[in-house]
């Protein structure tokens, strides 16, 4: 599942002692493993082996440019939704021609950037987008590879901040509008129909959902692609991880050993779905963001105080809602485990950042070993959705990255200098 462990009670990451990257780099410091990393591509990949498929990794996740150099070396393409990402791909040495773009909002310099690099796919959330996209195709003299986003009203089962497919939602096109919109945008000259998309949410623990889906939506893609010259179906990313193990017992690695019934394996994924989708002769595209990078970086922070109130102790740490905001914003759950392994007393703690917001938390009422300060804590599962959400709120800076590989570990992000916060600010004329 990852390559973070204990050895002779010193967490590693592969063969680095993450103590040491500590003493190198500092807190609180993102760590990634490039090992997990690839190693989660090359599962998906395996399991998906019976269909002609696609894995778009989903930058949104992780955008380093290493992480996407790692992955582009293994083949993968890539989902993006903003010239940003596309521009960040490039810059990794990955290829636009394997580049799904999503997102409600493309802007028309936007679309003009994609298609000028030769996009593989635009999937469109709207009709005045597909609209949008045949004029600048028009304007460039281009055909506009497209591909709707079907939205197939199925509950995923997750956090309402991350649903993405019932009508309740911004996103795609209801299924039972679907044709039509093809058929208009079979007028559209400029327009190339090229395939179907569809994404109904993230961290998705069961399979049931995506099984759900992809029976609604496979018929509605074999009828599109008898009458236009579909190559692709997308269905999209949500893969869930283990974020929680199922056996809290305090047992030796009890946070690396969840029951294997709990977790959405690559194989039971593609047990289900890979029946499923073969007869469409189409090729798979999948957009996985989570399941590849979420268990292949971990958070290190540094204890700063440990404040004992009548009621709480609090584990105040250096890193804060800034550096991770699952917690804050989903009410997420982390698992947290010192560098140093140690058996002794077992107290339920808040840890908490130093920002001025009470939601500045990572646990509350969590059972940690007994730490001090000076001590550091490593938040595990942070490596998607974590260094990417980050800001400077309160005018902290950003946090350093680094990679391994095996023994070897490089700085694949420099901490953000003080002054490079406010160095795009300016005193207007008047103030001065
Ligand atoms: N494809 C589309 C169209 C998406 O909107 C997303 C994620 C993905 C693929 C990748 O989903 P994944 O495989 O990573 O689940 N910040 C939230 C997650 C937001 C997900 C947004 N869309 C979190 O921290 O949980």
């Amino acid at each position: 599942m990852h390559d973070f462990h204990y050895v002779a009670g010193d967490l590693y990451c592969e063969g680095v002692p993450i103590a040491s990257l500590v003493k190198k780099f500092g807190t609180p410091l993102y760590v990634y493993s490039q090992r997990t990393l690839t190693g989660h591509f090359q599962k998906l990949d395996a399991a998906l082996a019976p269909l002609d498929h696609l894995i778009c990794y989903s930058v949104k996740a992780n955008s380093n440019l290493a992480v996407l150099r790692a992955l582009s070396n293994l083949g993968s393409g890539f989902d993006i939704v903003s010239e940003g990402e596309l521009r960040r791909v490039i810059a990794a040495g990955g290829s636009p021609k394997k580049c799904a773009f999503a997102g409600v909002g493309k802007t028309e310099a936007e679309i003009e950037f994609a298609l000028r690099r030769g996009i593989y796919s635009f999937n469109v959330e709207s009709e005045p987008e597909l609209e949008r996209i045949n004029r600048v195709a028009g304007r460039l003299k281009k055909a506009a590879p497209v591909a709707v986003r079907v939205n197939p009203n199925v509950a995923a089962g997750t956090h309402a901040k991350i649903t993405t497919g019932t009508y309740e939602n911004k996103f795609g096109i209801a299924f039972e509008l679907v044709e039509d919109v093809y058929a208009r945008a079979s007028r559209l000259k400029n327009l190339r129909l090229r395939g179907l998309q569809m994404h109904i949410g993230s961290q998705l623990t069961e399979v049931k959902p995506f099984e759900s889906a992809v029976r609604k939506v496979v018929p509605l893609a074999e009828k599109l692609a008898a009458k236009y010259p579909f190559e692709f179906f997308s269905i999209g990313g949500g893969l869930g991880i283990v974020y929680q193990p199922a056996l809290a017992s305090g047992g030796a690695d009890w946070w690396q050993t969840p029951k294997a019934k709990d977790i959405l394996t690559p194989a039971k994924y593609a047990a289900t779905l890979v029946p499923l989708l073969k007869s469409l002769h189409l090729r798979i595209l999948i957009e996985p963001g989570r399941f590849i990078a979420g268990n292949a970086g971990i958070l290190v922070t540094r204890v700063e105080y440990v404040k004992r109130t009548g009621r709480k102790n609090f584990v105040i740490v250096d890193a804060a809602m800034n550096d991770l905001i699952r917690p804050a914003f989903y009410d997420s759950y982390h698992e947290i485990v010192p560098l140093r392994r140690r058996n002794g007393p077992i107290v339920a703690s808040d840890v908490v950042g130093p920002i001025c917001e009470s939601g500045d938390y990572f646990a509350k009422n969590r059972p940690l070993p007994k730490v001090g300060e000076g001590e550091c804590l490593a938040l595990m599962s942070a490596g998607a959705y974590g260094f990417v959400m980050a800001s400077n709120y309160n005018t902290r800076a950003l946090a350093a990255e680094v990679l391994i590989h095996g023994n070897k570990s490089a700085v694949v992000r420099d901490r953000q200098s003080l002054p490079e916060i406010w160095k795009d600010e300016k005193l207007p004329a008047w103030l001065k």
